[in-house]
């Protein structure tokens, strides 16, 4: 994989840094539900402080606004990022997406976040599949340079599309069935076992398009109604009664998955087993989270509902690497090229 240049190799001194970092976390009444990929972006800013940057400028998309929606302002991000991180040097602009040209990879709105800078840090691995103004037409203006989570997630989450120690166990669950299918085609044929329940393992059942044999689920947790409170029972997989729904792999496709895991010395999980949000529908998202944190094996998660259930069970420092991109992590391992990360130059 073409490696781009890292900040660490740029002179930083005196400097005036734009960063995209990427500040999108998840805001529940104007307040901060999970400050992770705030966390993960202050390494790459202290570095910069550390050189005797001389301003550090610092933007991210927040949320999908039509406009400049108050409810979408950075403000409580920025105001944390600065709790975090208190230097004078530092300052937060305003979400990107309240411009109508950062998603159009508009040249004007590109050079208006460009202006007064000298160098150009893109650490936001979360939003570099997405070709905008923020991402693509700042790196065209300004030297640009790789910031150390965007490089960090390149190598971890680059070492399964190399040789990889096996048995290799690939993991997929949710609902974004389309989004998927692309990662299990690129990667599925070089993995050992391949694990499929959530959305995923109904499609598959019915039509199943891959060039590969995968491992369903055997039995399912069916609830009469899709509700928190709905009547559930477990049922063979292919006994799910007219009307029902399965919301969780059952207790034998558990212990199924979880013996597979345990033998794996790679891992990659992507996507919840269930409604894991919903307590009686979550015990086959933490079966899988307990193996994959429990496995001695090089475990990689990507996605921000396997994550989430990670963090929420207290096991996110279990794996080996836990992504902050969703989507990103996602074309990666598709193996699509990066608009974000091509738009730096490569190593020397
Ligand atoms: C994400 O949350 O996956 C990234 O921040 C990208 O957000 P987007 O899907 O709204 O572009």
């Amino acid at each position: 994989m073409r490696k781009p240049r890292s900040v660490r190799d740029a002179d930083i001194a005196g400097k005036r840094v734009l960063v995209r970092s990427d500040l999108n976390v998840p805001l529940v009444d104007g307040r901060i539900a999970d400050e992770t990929r705030i966390r993960a972006s202050l390494p790459t800013l202290q570095l910069l402080l550390e050189r005797k940057a001389g301003e550090v400028t610092v933007c991210s998309h927040l949320g999908r606004p039509k406009g400049e929606d108050p409810v979408f302002s950075i403000r409580p991000v920025a105001d944390r990022l600065r709790e975090l991180l208190p230097d004078d040097r530092i300052r937060v602009l305003e979400n990107t997406r309240f411009s109508p040209g950062e998603t159009k990879n508009d040249p004007e709105f590109a050079r208006e976040l460009a202006d007064g800078n000298d160098l150009f840090v893109q650490d936001a691995f979360g939003s570099v599949h997405r070709a905008h103004a923020s991402t693509v037409g700042v790196a065209q203006l300004l030297p640009a340079y790789a910031g150390l989570l965007l490089e960090r997630e390149l190598t971890e989450l680059g070492k399964l599309l190399g040789a990889v120690e096996r048995p290799f166990v690939l993991i997929s669950g949710g609902a974004k069935v389309e989004d998927k299918l692309g990662v299990l085609e690129h990667l599925g044929g070089k993995a050992d076992t391949v694990l499929v329940g959530g959305k995923m393992a109904e499609q598959i059942r019915t039509d199943n398009p891959l060039p590969f044999d995968v491992v369903l689920p055997v039995d399912v947790v069916a609830a009469s109604e899709f509700a928190a409170d709905a009547e559930a029972k477990v049922v063979p997989y292919d006994a799910l009664p007219d009307g029902w729904l399965g919301l969780d792999i059952g207790p034998a496709t558990r212990e199924l998955f979880a013996r597979h895991i345990s033998q794996a010395r790679s891992i990659f999980w992507n996507g919840p087993m269930g409604v894991f949000e919903w307590p009686r529908f979550g015990e086959g998202t933490k079966a899988v989270a307990e193996a994959v944190a429990s496995s001695g094996g090089h475990s990689v998660v990507g996605g921000a509902d396997s994550a989430r259930a990670l963090s929420e069970l207290g096991l996110a420092d279990k794996v080996s690497w836990l992504s902050t991109g969703g989507g990103a992590a996602l074309e990666l391992l598709e193996g699509k090229e990066l608009p974000g990360v091509a738009a730096i130059p490569a190593a020397a």
